[in-house]
């Protein structure tokens, strides 16, 4: 095991709570140093104190970042809906029907086009230094190509869910409480090996409140994990239910109450917002404002899928959620990093702190809110995730 010392860092962003300041969350150091021992940090401190290493990596001034951590994404799917997009753009709504699309080409690809398709979206996002991604099932319907979906993406990532719960497959449509029971028993037998956590779709044209916490609580029993799809499109019960079934996040959150704020701020559910999804259905923003002035944690992802947020980049989240979420770029590149690890229940990711996995990235410019300041410019430059030097 050899170690590296990455030294001249105009500024790094730590995510340390010991180095949190009142301004700031980031625990941010000035001409900075990071040594790493084999996939892990070893130090971070000044430049000036840094200790030796085997080897020497110069940033010339550049910032560095934890990795991202993009904690909703659902990249097992084949086929595309630029009609869909199209349609929305000059006017039609979003609804959760769509999702059918991709379903029936999901269904049809072999397993190798749905690996194929899942390492290029996934190596689209390490180059946008995303180092930790969840994805989930969802576009299968049935035991077998849920399962499949969740047995090819526990080959790339640790963090998986079991979506069955995404809509009432199409087979079902005349019967969602027999979907329901299949979700809930042998689906859920067959897809809980390979999984880590449980979501559903609570919303309208999806599952209620009633058939979420069905889903939800057969998960629990079966040693998965919950986390919640919630209040999308419209009010409902999902914040509420994730909350009180301790759900890791609540995902989505555009349409709160003050009591679903207020349960998102006791509890120790994440609020995970998505806003290229209200990019790219032109939808209302969710407020991050207002969950994080409520003493709520905030976590941002891509919700990268083919329908309603087509897009693998954590930056470009970023400078949504700055510029029309009530962000400040501190706030969400913490949200995108630490945020993202919380909502995961991590804890040695989406830090750079010595025991933390040595994933980060490199930006082409002095500091990290560059990445709301310039936005659409590709500014990661380099990449290390588990130590080494990957993108
Ligand atoms: O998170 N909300 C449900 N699922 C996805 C959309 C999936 C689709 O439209 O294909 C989402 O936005
Ligand atoms: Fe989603």
């Amino acid at each position: 095991m050899s170690s590296t010392v990455i030294t001249n860092i105009a500024s790094l962003v730590t995510n340390d709570p010991s180095r949190e300041s009142a301004d700031s969350p980031l625990g941010l150091i000035q001409h900075a140093a990071v040594v790493i021992d084999g996939d892990r940090i070893a130090w971070v401190g000044e430049s000036s104190s840094a200790p030796a290493a085997d080897n020497r990596v110069d940033v010339g001034g550049r910032a560095v970042i934890p990795g991202f951590v993009d904690s909703h994404s659902h990249l097992v799917f084949a086929g595309d809906r630029t009609q869909e997009f199209n349609a929305r753009m000059s006017g039609r709504s979003y609804s959760a029907g769509g999702i059918r699309t991709t379903v029936a080409a999901t269904r049809a690809a072999t397993d190798g086009e749905l690996e194929a398709n899942l390492v290029r979206y996934l190596s689209e996002a390490l180059r946008q230094g995303t180092t930790t991604f969840e994805t989930k099932s969802g576009y299968g319907l049935t035991v077998e190509d849920e399962a499949r979906a969740l047995r090819i993406a526990s080959a790339h990532t640790d963090e998986v869910t079991y979506l069955g719960a995404h809509i009432v497959s199409p087979d079902y449509a005349d019967d969602p409480a027999g979907y329901v029971a299949l979700v809930t028993g042998e689906m859920l037998e067959a897809c809980a090996p390979h999984a880590r956590w449980i979501d559903v779709f609570c919303e309208k044209g999806a599952f209620d409140g009633d058939q979420a916490r069905a889903v939800l609580t057969a998960g629990k029993r079966r040693g998965l994990q919950p986390r919640v799809h919630a209040n999308q499109l419209s009010y409902g019960p999902g914040v509420q239910l994730a909350v009180e079934l301790d759900a890791a996040s609540a995902d989505h959150c555009t349409h709160l109450t003050d009591a679903d704020v207020d349960a998102l701020a006791q509890g120790s559910t994440v609020a995970t917002l998505l806003p290229g999804a209200e990019f790219s259905t032109r939808a209302e923003w969710p407020n991050a404002r207002r969950l994080l002035d409520a003493g709520a944690t905030v976590a941002l992802s891509t919700d990268c899928n083919p329908g309603s947020s087509f897009t693998s980049s954590v930056p470009f989240c970023i400078a949504l959620a700055v510029r029309d979420m009530g962000m400040t770029p501190d706030e969400a590149v913490w949200s995108a990093t630490a945020g993202g690890a919380r909502a995961l229940r991590r804890t040695d990711v989406g830090r750079l702190a010595p025991g933390a996995y040595a994933d980060l990235a490199v930006l082409d410019a002095p500091s990290h809110v560059h990445l709301a300041y310039r936005p659409g410019v590709p500014l990661v430059t380099e990449v290390w995730r588990r130590g080494s030097r990957v993108a």
